[in-house]
């Protein structure tokens, strides 16, 4: 079974249709690469996975489970986390603060707790470093690894990435892809959406790619990777 199916997704916000029917699977311990152009509906399709946009028509299954009634902490709750894209993070609150209520959803849980703080201190060592400091005074990229961060203190077995990369320096880029790997390497499957399009398949199993709330391609990285109209569209290649 597999352990996230989304079957003929449509979202409409209003009369703007962003998803017209996308169908794709994501295996266990996979990291599926989510490509298109800027509108195309990527975070679209994160947020409707994670309940936070209802579908207009199809079904989201999450380890055969269908997902459309169920409200967005429940999802939470059975193991789908979101880090969504612009650095979401409460500014006012401390890094350690913004991540124990990363792990809200898990109750009292307190020794599990600690061990994924320290499991995420660990992958992100310089939020360890900055623990005490006010999250809206980090850095861009702390801001982004802190919202990471806080998804994997909800201990997911689905993570959700939108666009982790997003104006970071290419030192940190690469830093953050190599986490990326790591987590994945510890047993997350991830659903990954970027702008960059040649590391995101460096790194991914598959990929699908959208164009306008559509499906248009979809195969394995090594597949996308040579196909020469992601190398136009999206590799920057002639
Ligand atoms: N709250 C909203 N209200 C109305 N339209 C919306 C809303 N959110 C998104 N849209 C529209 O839905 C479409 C898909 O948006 P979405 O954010 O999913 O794109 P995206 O692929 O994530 O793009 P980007 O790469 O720029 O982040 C766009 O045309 C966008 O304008
Ligand atoms: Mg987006």
């Amino acid at each position: 079974m597999a352990m996230l199916a989304v079957e003929n997704l449509h979202v409409s916000y209003g009369h703007v249709h962003a998803l017209k029917g996308i169908t794709f699977e994501l295996k266990e311990g996979e990291i599926l690469a989510l490509l298109g152009a800027n509108g195309a509906g990527k975070s679209t399709t994160l947020r409707a996975i994670s309940g936070l946009v209802a579908p207009r028509a199809g079904r989201i299954l999450f380890a055969g489970k269908d997902l459309g009634k169920v409200p967005a902490h429940e999802i939470v709750r059975m193991g789908v986390a979101h880090a969504p894209e612009g650095r979401r993070v409460f500014a006012t609150l401390t890094v350690e603060e913004n991540l124990i209520l990363g792990g809200y959803s898990r109750g009292r849980d307190r020794k599990g707790l600690e061990e994924t703080r320290r499991q995420v201190y660990e992958l992100f060592p310089r939020l360890y470093e900055r623990r005490r400091q006010l999250a809206g005074t980090l850095s861009g990229g702390e801001q982004q690894m802190l919202s990471i961060g806080r998804a994997l203190m909800a201990a997911p077995r689905l993570l959700l990435l939108d666009e982790p990369s997003l104006g970071l320096a290419p030192l940190l880029v690469r830093e953050i892809f190599q986490t990326i790997k790591e987590i994945n390497a510890r047993g997350v499957t991830i659903l990954l959406v970027e702008q960059n399009a040649r590391a995101a398949l460096r790194l991914a199993h598959r990929g699908v790619v959208l164009e306008a709330g559509r499906m248009v391609l979809a195969g394995s990285a090594r597949e996308l990777l040579g196909d020469e109209r992601v190398k136009k569209a999206y590799l920057g290649e002639k």
